[in-house]
């Protein structure tokens, strides 16, 4: 076989930029997979909208059956967001031996446990690398590039829109509104942007960064969250003139009897590199036994930088398909039985 065949449920902001790069890359992505990738159907809710991308004909369905049910499709990318239905869908999916990569961090930090256990079952893969700070690496870093290590704390700026409001507010002095608007037209906000400034978007990327890096399975009602919504640009200048930023900062820390993670807006003073995190940037900052200290920093969200981390999933599922080693995760096992036994 030498074609892949992707079906996207999802075409907005991230479904775009993955049809986007997998058109503009296919030589690259040949060249490390020494297969085709193709998306062949796309799943959306209204197949009339007007759309800045042009598909063949007959690609968009609203039919789902048309994706999780047809035997040309290998692999399922979940950009659509949602929680219930997609989770019945991805299971779906699984249980139809179709791999699955999803950018989705409700539905991971709710129902990891149980998408992971059933992609195990049914030895496929299941990627989520875009579900946290965007265009960032940042989970590979834990499972594969720091996997030696002990991590005690990470501390991250996981949420673009947040990032991208408060830095706009300190910058220029835009209003709370305003600057909101801006971020949703530019694609970066949730479809109800209640969850970024509310602080629950950064709530959930920070469990899945703890789960990840302490090996622990974290609840996502443990995270004492806080968001930004009664933040003034006033409290914004009032810090910076006394030479701190205000930042949506996300904190997991662990000692030995316990492990604490939270969200909340923080002033940050100007000389530690976290305030030097601006506009739409993300940035977390880990600190492990052996390694000290390092910061991973990148575009926190958008449809290219979004997409690539998605596409980077894509590959290295194909790259199992061909060594036969689909299935194999990339959580620790015994921290994918804690998540599963959560659920039940
Ligand atoms: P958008 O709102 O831009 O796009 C959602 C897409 O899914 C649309 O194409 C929509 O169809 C389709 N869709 C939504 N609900 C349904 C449904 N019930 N049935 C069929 N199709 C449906 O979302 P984003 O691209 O911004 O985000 C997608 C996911 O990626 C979310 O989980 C989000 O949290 C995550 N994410 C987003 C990032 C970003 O920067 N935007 C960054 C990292 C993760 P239609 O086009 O017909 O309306
Ligand atoms: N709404 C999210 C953010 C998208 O602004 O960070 C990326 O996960």
């Amino acid at each position: 076989k030498s074609l892949v065949k992707v079906g996207l449920l999802g075409f907005g902001t991230v479904g775009t930029g993955v049809y986007r790069i997998i058109q503009a890359h296919q030589e690259d992505l040949w060249k490390q997979t020494g297969l085709h990738i193709e998306i062949h159907r796309i799943f959306v809710k209204d197949i009339h909208k007007t759309r800045d991308i042009s598909t063949p004909t007959n690609m968009l369905t609203t039919n789902i059956d048309d994706i999780l049910h047809s035997d040309e499709i290998d692999v399922i990318v979940e950009v659509m967001g949602g929680i219930e239905q997609t989770k019945s869908y991805i299971l779906t999916a699984l249980e139809q031996k179709k791999h699955v990569i999803t950018a989705n961090k409700d539905l991971m930090a709710l129902h990891g446990g149980e998408i992971l256990s059933t992609a195990r079952a049914n030895n496929c893969d299941v990627f989520y690398e875009a579900s946290v700070a965007g265009g960032i690496p940042i989970l590979r870093a834990l499972v594969e590039g720091l996997s030696s290590d002990r991590i005690n704390k990470m501390m991250g700026i996981v949420n673009g829109t947040t990032n991208y409001m408060l830095s706009k507010m300190s910058k220029e002095g835009m209003d709370y509104q305003e600057v909101l608007a801006e971020a949703q037209a530019l694609g970066y906000a949730e479809s109800d942007p209640t969850a970024d400034v509310e602080g629950f978007d950064a709530a959930r990327k920070m469990a899945i960064l703890s789960t990840l890096g302490f090996r622990v399975a974290m609840k996502l009602e443990e995270v004492d969250v806080k968001g930004i919504s009664s933040v003034t640009k006033e409290d914004i200048a009032y810090g910076k003139s006394l030479g701190y930023e205000l930042k949506l900062l996300g904190i997991a820390e662990r000692s030995d009897s316990k492990i604490e993670v939270s969200v909340q807006p923080t002033m940050i003073h100007k000389s530690h590199p976290l305030a030097s995190v601006h506009d739409v940037f993300n940035a977390v900052y880990i600190y492990g036994d052996a390694v000290g200290e390092t910061m991973f920093y990148g575009p926190g969200a958008g449809e290219l930088p979004t997409a690539t981390s998605v596409v980077s999933d894509l590959v290295t599922v194909v790259k199992n398909m061909k060594l036969g080693t689909n299935g194999l995760g990339v959580v620790a096992p015994y921290v994918e039985k804690q998540l599963k036994s959560d659920e039940e």
